[in-house]
């Protein structure tokens, strides 16, 4: 299930958010988490399956254009190749509604396009 990050699960989330290929430096990872605690824009959310968390799913909203714009997705490798990528996906849609519209940045859009591809399960 989908759930908002909380400062309590900062490491794990940083871990994930690590995956990206721009996050890969501690400092602008460490920027970019505690830009997800402060502003209220930036939204972060964590898959988790039992006790387990196994991904991360990141939005910055754009209230103007009612957009939220998705600039992180991670899923941990082990558990990749599964659907849960494309899970995060469906679910945070569901989340916004119809309110905001979910869509992509350039680092994801290439999943994202993809998900848009397969049919839901
Ligand atoms: C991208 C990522 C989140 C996908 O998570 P996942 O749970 O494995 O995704 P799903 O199981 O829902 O979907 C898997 C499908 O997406 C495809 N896929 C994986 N990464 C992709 C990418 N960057 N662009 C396009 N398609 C991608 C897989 O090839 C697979 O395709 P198939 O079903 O035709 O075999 C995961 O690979 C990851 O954490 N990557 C490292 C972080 C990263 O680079 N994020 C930005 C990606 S744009």
């Amino acid at each position: 299930m989908l759930i908002r990050f909380k400062k309590r699960s900062e490491k794990i989330a940083m871990g994930l958010l690590s995956f990206m290929p721009a996050e890969k430096e501690v400092k602008k990872l460490q920027d970019t988490i505690q830009e997800y605690e402060v502003n209220e824009d930036w939204q972060l959310f964590l898959w988790k399956e039992g006790d387990d968390v196994l991904g991360a799913i990141g939005v910055r909203l754009d209230q103007d254009n009612h957009q939220a714009i998705i600039q992180h997705i991670s899923v941990t490798p082990s558990h990749r190749n599964s659907g849960i990528g494309k899970k995060m996906v469906d679910e945070l849609q569901k989340h916004y509604g119809s309110p905001y519209k979910l869509v992509a940045n350039d680092v994801t859009r290439k999943f994202f396009e993809k998900c848009k591809e397969t049919p839901k399960e």
